[in-house]
């Protein structure tokens, strides 16, 4: 077979061509492309508008300062019979006219800057929906999202539920380092510290499922601290919080709620039984609270109430499949290296299979 030789002096422009590919495949996927581009929410909204206007008057500069460069280049063009140019050491009169005009520039641009600096640091009082914001607390930890609505009682993590056209007001901390909390159709970035609050607020116009993730290197595993934000109906998100808020009947030991685990484990499908008696067994409750409204218990790692339904898992990183769930408790450093989830006891195939079986009956 004979080989394709690009020649030597490709490389660079079809290094650059495939650099360019790659970043416009990388933003392009989905319903709605993870690009703050694309906005959906009225935070976003407002950050475009400035930034569109920002592009065009930078346009506008661009057009004027090239036109006159290469004005200058083909009008004023030397010849051979010319003699040396003209001699000079400055002047003062252009110096003070190319400082003045951008200096005029940057004003202009400062009055919708200012603006739309002072518009998205307040949080509204109402929604559009008339209701008052929902509060949502944001704890980053390396390298999962934490999710609490404490008007509602309820946590969760990497999956953020929230009613559209209600105003969602986000108070953020980190639990360890530095991260940054970026969903790009909606708001962001913002930085969350360990120890100081950082406030966020949007409202979602549209819904659907839209990608979010960090943002601020904070770790080995930054780039798998993804999350999803759920943006619900009204009655979705009404039926969503039910399902949470009946975790409240759950203890993470005991007793729960839906399908298996209202039942005794003498009458629940085997495999089951098996699987929530392996849950403890193998000290996955240790870090991990099954309930929404048990946030005390099991801590450490993600809180899983409703896994057994999220659209991901590993914070965003691998769809919620049987395999890659196996894939995960069986060789979850492999996974996800790092990861605190290290140390555990084997886990058989068998055995996992049965923990797989229970984690599906928690919706
Ligand atoms: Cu958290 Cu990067």
């Amino acid at each position: 077979m004979r080989h394709l030789r690009v020649p030597r002096r490709w490389h660079i422009p079809l290094g650059l061509l495939g650099a360019f590919a790659l970043v416009f495949v990388a933003g392009c996927s989905g319903p709605y492309p993870q690009s703050t581009l694309n906005p959906r929410g009225d935070f976003a909204l407002l950050v475009d508008s400035l930034f569109m206007k920002t592009v065009y008057l930078a346009g506008i500069v661009f057009v004027l300062v090239e036109g006159a460069l290469l004005i200058a280049l083909f009008k004023f063009r030397g010849k051979p019979s010319d003699g040396d140019p003209e001699q000079i050491h400055g002047s003062t009169v252009v110096e003070i006219i190319w400082t003045i005009i951008p200096a005029v520039v940057l004003a202009v641009v400062a009055v919708p800057t200012v603006r739309a600096i002072w518009s998205t640091a307040a949080i509204p009082a109402t929604s559009p929906d008339g209701q008052p914001p929902l509060k949502v607390e944001v704890i980053g930890h390396q390298w999962f999202w934490e999710f609490r609505y404490p008007e509602l009682g309820i946590t969760t993590s990497n999956e953020l539920h929230v009613p559209v056209n209600r105003t969602i007001d986000l108070r953020m901390k980190s639990g360890d380092v530095i991260h940054s909390f970026w969903v790009p159709q909606f708001a962001g970035k913002r930085d969350i510290f360990p120890n100081r609050e950082t406030r966020l607020w949007f409202t979602a116009n549209v819904t659907g499922e839209f990608p979010g993730a960090c943002a601020e290197f904070c770790g080995t595993e930054h780039g798998r601290m993804d999350f999803y934000l759920m943006v619900d109906s009204v009655d979705q998100f009404k039926a969503w919080m039910a399902r949470r808020q009946a975790d409240s009947t759950m203890m993470y030991t005991g007793a729960p709620k839906v399908a298996a685990d209202s039942v005794p484990l003498a009458s629940m499908d085997p495999k089951v039984a098996q699987g929530k008696q392996l849950f403890t067994a193998k000290t996955c409750t240790v870090c991990h609270s099954i309930s929404s409204m048990n946030p005390l218990k099991g801590q450490i790692g993600p809180n899983l109430a409703g896994i057994g339904t999220r659209k991901m898992i590993g914070a965003g990183w691998l769809p919620n499949t049987d395999e890659n769930l196996r894939e995960w408790i069986q060789h979850t450093q492999k996974v996800k290296p790092d990861v605190l989830m290290k140390g555990l006891p084997d886990i058989s195939d068998d055995e996992a299979t049965a923990i797989i079986a229970y984690l599906r009956t928690l919706h």
